[in-house]
């Protein structure tokens, strides 16, 4: 088949993403979405996002927060959602459409190629992104820089991804969780992304107002078993496919990860990230 070469550029930027942008894993950004969500909207209330804020949402994916993003400003706010993968902005334009939201702007571009540019919003969220991105010094340049002064910049970025265990303790899945790390690495991203943010947002100009630790331990019958379950279930495909790991290997973790779902004693801890809310100054 012949592609256009703008076609074959999208596909390899589609390609390119370790996680992949396929069905399943748009499936998985929503569960995600909902076992999060609670704890979302708690944080976006406390940083100051209301009736006629206007957010960006950086890295937006299919555009599950976008969605209530748009809901909560309402119609004299404004969000800006901002993605690389052109199928994930797709998906949520159509969601917005579906919901009758006309106060989205989309955007597809490359943060790490192109600008948000100065556009003075008083709120940006981002939200798994940074452990994606080859400069996460200029994600956060760019949120700033997108920022008026005394705006507000909302992170959840993973800032211990290996506390990602089962009790007891389940070898399989742990080298899975190091083999999930090592394939962020490869493709130029760092997991603890959190880790180097202090020294980023004293560079960029953000004072933090917040920082809360975001863990869950839950057992099989928790609905946010389901978030590690489904990653596991894509994760061990999307590393066959990237060449990582072979099938055996990929089924040797389902099996251990299958039989600690079967004890209801089982206990899981989530990858940690950080919830930041920081100001610009
Ligand atoms: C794990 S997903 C999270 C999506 C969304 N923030 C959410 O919470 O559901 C990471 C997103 O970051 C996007 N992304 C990664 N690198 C990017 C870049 N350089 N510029 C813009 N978006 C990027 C990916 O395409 C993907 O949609």
């Amino acid at each position: 088949m012949i592609q256009s070469g703008e076609s074959v550029v999208t596909a390899k930027k589609e390609a390119d993403y370790v996680l992949g942008t396929n069905d399943e894993e748009l499936d998985r950004l929503g569960l995600q979405h909902r076992v999060w969500r609670p704890t979302v909207l708690e944080c976006w209330r406390r940083a100051g996002i209301t009736f006629g804020s206007r957010v960006i949402d950086v890295g937006a994916g299919p555009g599950y927060a976008t969605v209530d993003l748009a809901e909560l400003v309402g119609p004299t706010g404004e969000v800006f959602a901002m993605e690389r993968s052109a199928r994930f902005l797709e998906f949520a334009k159509k969601a917005c459409a579906a919901r009758g939201l006309t106060n989205v702007r989309f955007r597809e571009a490359d943060l790490m190629k192109e600008s948000l540019g100065e556009l003075e919003y008083d709120a940006a969220w981002c939200r798994w992104v940074a452990s994606f991105v080859s400069s996460p010094e200029k994600l956060i340049d760019e949120i700033v820089g997108a920022l008026r002064l005394g705006g507000v910049a909302i992170f959840h970025e993973y800032i211990d991804y290996r506390t990602w265990r089962l009790a007891p303790r389940r070898p399989a899945v742990e080298s899975f969780v190091e083999e999930v790390m090592a394939s962020w690495r490869a493709t130029g991203g760092e997991p603890d992304a959190a880790l180097n943010f202090p020294m980023l947002f004293r560079a960029a100009g953000l004072r933090i107002v917040e920082a809360n630790p975001r863990v869950l331990t839950v057992s099989p019958r928790d609905y946010a078993w389901q978030w590690p379950a489904s990653f596991i279930e894509i994760n061990l495909v999307r590393l066959q496919e990237l060449g990582r790991v072979d099938a055996d290997w990929a089924e040797a973790v389902r099996r251990e990860f299958r039989e600690a779902e079967s004890d209801p004693m089982t206990l899981l801890n989530t990858p940690m990230f950080l919830e930041i809310i920081a100001r610009r100054e």
